[in-house]
């Protein structure tokens, strides 16, 4: 059978319709005239892979890397940067659009990466001791794909990728399903640990020092860091702010600059610990992490149950708050973190998301709920991927402020 491909979909793959089916087809590029085989049907959808390129689109190049095709990590590789860059832009407004129910999604640029290759300082690489491979998952399985040299990894992951490799040769990387390493300004750190302890790495961004390791969640993409620190802040200063979410710190300590008493809350205890001791290193008295669970710790506030919040964190709860900045994970917000958003009424939200189908989900509710966008800004943190990175400020209505103003 042969489609053309229309456009491509949240979650990467290529639309097209043949027969009165609809066709999704991995690894397409929007207007490719592919043939195709059928993998899988479900309903009126066939999830099909490309048999042969009958006439590429004119935005397809040819993916340098080895293992395109087979290694799950990458699926944008056949389209040039610009492509790429487009397809995602589309792919956020298709998810507001038909998931959210927003019709006049306001304009946003999408920002480019400086590096569309080389650019992850934090990987997951699996092992299958019996099959001897290190690398990533193949598409749509469990099966591991060895992979020797990755494009996208940062150089000194690279190398550290080769030295697990060479140890995996010797017979002699100890035995763990998968590895993740994070690169530092000075090194590398590994979970588990393959020379002794995992150890604590430091990174600078935007002039701010964090301490963290490769058990903790950090960004995989430093060269967008500081427009995402800034597009999620803005230039919103004021007396309270929350921040859910928050991992390691990486926007505790701005907002900790420019807001007079700022709330964390983050469930790892290692991240919010090492949260503590990185606005302890900026001299940051004005910031407290909680360790508890978002949904709990909302539900608590919700029911004035301050007694298992500090005396700190409930004398800020009084104030009305201007900010709450909520970065959940790919899952997005649980409904309560969302009905505990709106109890709590803040100004301003600045939702930063790594997955606009999520995102669009929960936007729904907080819009049902008084708020309206101000603004959007999509950041390339992931090239080669479907990936990207949306930051999303809305405003309480009843203020009747402006629509467009990131601040
Ligand atoms: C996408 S990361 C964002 C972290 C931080 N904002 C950053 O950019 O480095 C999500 C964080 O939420 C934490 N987390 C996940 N589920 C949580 C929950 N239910 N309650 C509190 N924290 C949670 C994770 O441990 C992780 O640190």
């Amino acid at each position: 059978m042969e489609v053309t491909i229309e456009r491509i979909l949240p979650g990467g793959l290529g639309l097209g319709h043949a027969e009165g089916r609809t066709i999704m087809v991995a690894l397409a590029a929007a207007g490719d005239r592919v043939r195709i085989r059928v993998e899988r049907i479900k309903g009126n959808v066939s999830f099909a892979s490309i048999e042969e390129i009958v006439t590429p689109s004119p935005h397809r190049v040819e993916p340098p890397c080895p293992y395109f095709g087979r290694c799950g990590g990458c699926d944008f590789q056949q389209m040039n940067y610009q492509t790429q860059l487009d397809a995602k832009a589309e792919i956020v407004r298709d998810c507001l659009r038909r998931l959210a129910g927003i019709e006049n999604i306001p304009d946003f640029q999408i920002t480019a990466a400086p590096n569309p290759w080389h650019y992850r300082s934090r990987a997951q690489w699996q092992y299958d001791p019996v099959r001897q491979r290190l690398g990533y998952f193949e598409s749509g399985s469990r099966n591991v794909c060895d992979v020797a040299d990755c494009a996208v990894l940062a150089p000194q992951l690279q190398s550290t990728l080769e030295r697990l490799r060479a140890r995996m040769m010797s017979g002699s990387l100890p035995e763990a399903r998968d590895f993740r390493a994070v690169l530092g300004d000075q090194g590398v750190s590994i979970s588990p640990a393959v020379d002794g302890e995992v150890a604590d790495i430091t990174r600078t961004i935007h002039g701010d020092s964090y301490r963290f390791n490769a058990e903790s969640f950090f960004q995989a993409n430093d060269g967008l860091l500081p427009q995402l620190i800034e597009a999620a802040i803005g230039e919103v200063k004021g007396e309270t702010a929350l921040e859910l979410y928050s991992g390691v710190g990486l926007f505790t300590l701005p907002l900790g600059r420019r807001f007079a008493r700022v709330i964390g809350v983050e469930s790892d205890h290692r991240a919010a610990e090492f949260a503590r001791a990185n606005l302890a290193g900026a001299g940051l008295t004005n910031a407290e992490v909680v360790t508890r669970d978002v949904g709990v710790w909302l539900d608590d506030v919700k029911r004035h149950d301050l007694s298992r919040v500090s005396e700190k964190s409930a004398k800020a709860l009084q104030d009305q708050i201007g900010l709450v900045l909520l970065d959940p994970p790919r899952a997005g917000a649980e409904s309560r973190v969302i009905a505990g958003v709106l109890g709590l009424q803040p100004r301003r939200i600045s939702y930063v998301s790594c997955d606009p189908a999520t995102l669009a989900r929960d936007l729904k509710k907080l819009i049902a709920g008084g708020y309206q966008i101000a603004s959007i800004s999509a950041f390339d943190m992931f090239p080669q991927t479907h990936h990207v990175e949306t930051v999303v400020h809305l405003m309480f209505e009843a203020t009747g402020e402006g629509v467009i103003a990131n601040n």
